[in-house]
């Protein structure tokens, strides 16, 4: 593994990756955009920056917010998990994560690792050092704090903590002021803050603040700690060096500690604070009985145990163990360390984060707006399929059990309830055909296939269970169900690309494209979800052969093939493949158009499906592909950009050229092209498409890309706007899944299928080779593949533990076993199967 090099001399750079403990150090704290991380694995979780802004969440980041943050506040990223450092010889006082205070810091270095983040810092010969993490199977977040006075004479120090409370519903809490300014309510006992609004009625749930040194003083009233008209960057009680004992009632809860000790020179003191959140059976929520007070008998023990040093070493311990061994499942030695890094730490990293989130909080998702997203958590399960199959395998039936009869899906669901959301609805006539997809990854991953039989409700009403493929049957059907005046699927609302409203036609300022009411009848067509539903219904028939169903499995495959034919006829443009064709039937993304003349999405789902593969178009579509959209950012979207507003195309025309869907590099679509390059041999164009979007390999052009150089965003600023090679929307995004299958699956080539694992590189011809581990329902793979003369081309001979083997598909192994594999590459011509067949 390569290490990073410490680079602050670069001004492009803001730190550097240690690979070695899985981290990105930042070395400033002023970074472009605040840099965040992710804390929590299972039901606690949280976002924290670089200099501790962020919150935290039980389960639903809407309805379950167990701390505030003001989105797109001013100065940005104020709001978070903070400590101050007081010298109080002196009054002065800062922060030692550098916000809020902003007091200048004598050093400063933050470290995002995998779940948990540190900050250390200094001033004035003070060191300081704070872990956040939340150990796993808690609903509780630490901070452990660590002080050390590196004078040479004794320092006398407070230190205080702050959290803001949110009042449970993010969304209520940020507008409703009316009722929230008159609700709050807390309790202090035994040095611990307990925020408790509304469990006098219908919850069952508080929050609480805890610390494990004996206090000198607390406030639970913001205002009180804040001080009038002041800001997190000078509150009065840090100020004075004295908290003044406020007990919240209505307006804002918040908990602060302050603890006050002297450090001997060379001293340090540990302190642990304890953010955490907790349930009470119904029947035993009051103590006593029937008086407003909370029975803390339950949570008691848990807070004391997490308030002593060594159950948070031992947490954070577990917490460490637990990430190497998910991260275990795959590690790859490429002769790139950009990607080295990314595959064996980073993407599977956003990939998990990606899992858990949905799209619902980041810096760009405010956790309000977006529950789980169908398409998106079908698409995350190919991320994590391999490294949590468990997980995998309880969202596909809670995804499953949200389906309509009918086999379409809500859009989104609330995590908390799993129920559809009624407000955005349905019609999204690609949604259904991703859970094939998700189904499918999962399948090939694990061999599970139990999970088909699992019965599985429509719209979660019980009575209405069938078994799981039976819902792949009607995701299927739905698409058929819905063909246009070519043959081609109905587009619905939208397909993947969400501002592709076709049938829309909104006037209204404001309008959301997302549910305005389509015209009747929308006739508009996509070419995108025939591609996708060759590739699914591929899927669906292999599936299907599983079960014996030969029947089945020939439909399937009879239909995809017809799809094809379809595409072929009608969704081909002469150089690419069309997008689709609008309400009045009008070709969208062909040479016709005067903007939107091509495409991505298109060109790398049909090429993905295998449209176009034998007959030479899809070689022609990624031609033009590189011709028209690639850039040294990435792959644009579309081009040219839509400069009006188009009524018949919806939400794409509305953002400026280069920005979103109106063609910025749109990361997520980026991978599909890798991968169509790979299926047409040419490893030199999939590698390098990779490697103009992995972020490790942009941190020197940290300046431009301005998001973190640790994760995928969802776009980077396409050439036609201002700020071309500007990222966006990092951490949540369909992007990290599909890098990860691309780069691991398709350019490294170890793929799983349902009987096995297939080995199939398609590399980069100035590489040597690589080597790799694989784990593998239950088998290792050891794993080398050497190119000796550069050549492009794919495996021409594979041995399995020495024996040579007939292509690339690997004999499934016994668990426990250790499979030592090697693979040949030689030239495209001396490979025997027709497969892979170059493009020039
Ligand atoms: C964004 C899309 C997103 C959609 C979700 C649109 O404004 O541009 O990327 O999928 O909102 O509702
Ligand atoms: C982001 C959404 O989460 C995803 O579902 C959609 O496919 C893309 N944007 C493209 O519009």
């Amino acid at each position: 593994m390569t290490t990073g090099t410490r680079s602050q001399g670069d001004a492009m750079r803001y730190g550097y990756f240690d690979d070695e403990h899985c981290e990105y150090v930042i070395t400033r704290p002023d970074t472009p955009l605040p840099w965040i991380n992710y804390l929590g694995t299972d039901a606690y979780f949280g976002i924290i920056s670089n200099t501790a802004g962020g919150y935290s969440c039980y389960r639903d980041a809407r309805l379950r917010r167990i701390t505030r943050y003001r989105y797109n506040n001013v100065p940005a990223d104020s709001g978070g998990r903070y400590i101050y450092l007081r010298d109080n010889g002196t009054g002065e006082y800062w922060s030692p994560t550098w916000q809020p205070v902003q007091r200048d810091l004598d050093s400063y270095e933050c470290r995002h690792g995998l779940s948990y983040t540190t900050i250390a810092s200094a001033r004035l010969g003070i060191r300081a050092e704070t872990l956040y993490f939340v150990p796993p199977g808690e609903t509780l977040e630490v901070w452990r704090l660590r002080v050390r006075n590196e004078r040479d004479t004794p320092a006398g120090l407070s230190v205080f903590s702050s959290a803001e409370f949110c009042l449970w519903d993010a969304q209520d809490d940020a507008t409703n002021f009316q009722r929230n300014y008159s609700t709050g309510e807390v309790e202090v006992a035994g040095g611990a803050i307990y925020h408790k609004t509304e469990y006098r009625e219908r919850r069952n749930h508080f929050a609480y603040f805890a610390c494990s040194e004996p206090l000198a003083g607390f406030d639970t009233d913001r205002d009180a700690f804040l001080g009038p008209y002041r800001g997190w960057d000078r509150p009065l009680a840090v100020e004075r060096g004295e908290s003044s004992g406020s007990i919240a009632h209505g307006w804002a809860p918040h908990g602060s500690h302050h603890v006050r000790f002297e450090l001997a020179p060379g001293e340090t003191r540990e302190v642990i604070f304890l953010l955490g959140y907790w349930e009470n059976p119904e029947d035993g929520k009051f103590d006593p009985p029937g008086w407003p007070i909370i029975n803390k008998a339950l949570v008691r023990p848990v807070i004391d145990r997490w308030l002593r040093p060594e159950t948070v070493e031992d947490g954070f311990r577990r917490l460490r163990e637990s990430w190497a061994s998910t991260l275990s499942v795959l590690n790859v030695r490429t002769p790139d360390a950009h990607a080295n890094r990314m595959v064996n730490i980073w993407n599977p990293y956003q990939c998990m984060v990606t899992f858990n989130m949905s799209r619902s909080v980041s810096l760009f998702e405010s956790g309000i707006s977006r529950g789980v997203g169908f398409r998106d958590s079908c698409q995350d399960l190919l991320g994590i399929a391999a490294m949590a199959p468990g997980l995998a395998r309880a969202r596909i039936l809670d995804l499953a059990a949200t389906q309509l009869a009918s086999g379409g899906a809500y859009h989104q669901y609330q995590p908390l309830t799993k129920r559809g959301n009624d407000a955005i609805g349905s019609g999204f006539n690609d949604d259904p055909l991703w859970l094939i997809a998700g189904v499918a990854a999962y399948l090939k991953e694990t061999g599970d296939t139990t999970i088909l039989d699992e019965l599985v409700p429509f719209d979660g009403r019980d009575d209405t269970a069938v078994p799981l493929y039976e819902h792949l049957e009607r995701s299927f059907r739905y698409t058929l169900d819905r063909l246009g005046p070519h043959g081609l699927p109905l587009i619905g609302r939208a397909d993947w690309n969400d501002c592709l409203n076709l049938n829309c036609f909104s006037d209204t300022p404001g309008e959301s494209f997302q549910t305005t009411a389509n015209v009747p009848g929308g006739q508009a067509e996509s070419v995108f979800i025939a591609g996708l539903f060759v590739l699914a219904a591929t899927e669906l028939a292999d599936i299907a052969g599983l079960r014996g169903l030969a029947g089945d499995a020939g439909m399937y495959r009879a239909e995809a093939e017809k799809m094809a034919g379809v595409v072929m006829a009608h969704g081909w443009d002469g150089r690419w493949y069309r997008r689709a064709y609008d309400h009045s039937g009008q070709p969208v993304g062909s040479a016709e158009n005067a903007e939107g003349r091509i495409f991505l999405e298109p060109q790398g789902m049909c090429v993905m499906s295998g449209i176009g593969i034998a007959n030479g178009m899809a070689a022609k579509a990624l031609a033009s592909v590189a011709e028209h959209l690639a850039t040294g950012h990435g792959i644009m979207l579309l081009q040219p950009p839509y400069r009006r507003y188009h009524r018949e195309l919806g939400e794409i025309s509305s953002y400026p050229p280069g920005y979103k869907e109106n063609g910025s590099i749109f990361c997520h679509v980026n991978p599909w092209v890798m991968i169509a390059e790979t299926m047409i041999g040419d490893g030199d164009a999939a590698f390098g498409y990779y490697s103009r979007i992995n972020p490790s390999a942009r941190e020197a052009i940290s300046d431009v890309h301005r998001c973190e150089p640790y994760v995928y965003a969802q776009m980077i600023a396409g050439k036609d706007a201002p700020s071309y090679g500007e990222a966006k929307n990092s951490w949540l995004t369909g992007t990290a899944a599909w890098n990860f299958v691309a780069i691991t699956q398709r350019i490294l080539g170890i793929r799983p299928e349902l009987d096995g694992l297939r080995v199939d590189p398609v590399l980069p011809s100035a590489w040597a080779g690589f080597t790799a581990t694989r784990r593998f329902r239950g088998a290792t793979y050891e794993i080398t593949v050497r190119n000796p003369d550069h050549v492009r081309g794919r495996a021409v001979r594979v041995l399995a533990d020495g024996k040579p083997i007939d292509g690339t598909h690997l004999p499934l192994a016994q668990p426990g076993a250790t499979v030592r594999v090697e693979v040949f590459i030689g030239p495209e011509h001396s490979r025997p199967s027709g497969e892979g067949v170059g493009r020039r």
